[in-house]
């Protein structure tokens, strides 16, 4: 028989660190829209609302086993440094910060799913393995995104802020990695 109990708890632990990544994201793509970086801000939407459907995949799994959703996040989110006074938006940082996130959710899927699937509950298992393939299309993204910050510098931000200027919205971009 299945043990439901530790699939609700790793279930739950899943909940956590997806809250904690919405909060990150959130909490990012704030700092990119005010300074004009509209695609970064648009990724960072967008990879956020990705992270509240796996909030609401893992919760439909926790109250189908007869557990309740825990709503809190695994810790504290990472705030950019503060540079005389203001906050220090270092991209490279921030793309960093958020691949190891990615990077670190998928070690801990991974494990969460090879103990669902010990503990009989092979729904579960699977549940985690498919926001595994997601999560890793995220890390590639946030990955790709500092490889092009690093090579293209001064000039990936300064099309961003053209971007804004001709107030045109991305087009394409926003769908890489996000299915
Ligand atoms: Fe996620
Ligand atoms: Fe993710």
């Amino acid at each position: 028989m299945a043990n439901k109990a530790k699939s609700i708890e790793l279930l739950n632990k899943g909940v956590a660190k997806e809250i904690e990544t919405v909060l990150q994201y959130l909490y990012f793509q704030f700092h990119f829209e005010d300074k004009g970086y509209t695609h970064l801000a648009k990724l960072y939407k967008n990879v956020a609302i990705k992270e509240m459907m796996h909030i609401d995949m893992l919760s439909d799994r926790i109250l189908f086993l007869k557990g309740d959703v825990i709503m809190k996040p695994v810790s504290e989110i990472v705030y950019l440094d503060k540079k005389e006074g203001q906050v220090d938006l270092d991209i490279k940082r921030v793309l960093e910060i958020s691949a190891e996130l990615e990077r670190k959710t998928v070690d801990a899927y991974n494990d969460f799913a090879m103990q669902c699937g010990a503990a009989g509950d092979a729904t579960s298992k699977r549940l985690f393995e498919k926001l595994i393939e997601i999560e890793e299309e995220h890390e590639d993204t946030f990955d790709i995104e500092c490889d092009n910050y690093v090579k293209f510098g001064e000039t990936y931000l300064a099309l961003q802020t053209i971007q804004r200027v001709n107030g045109r919205e991305e087009s394409g971009r926003e769908d890489i990695g996000m299915e």
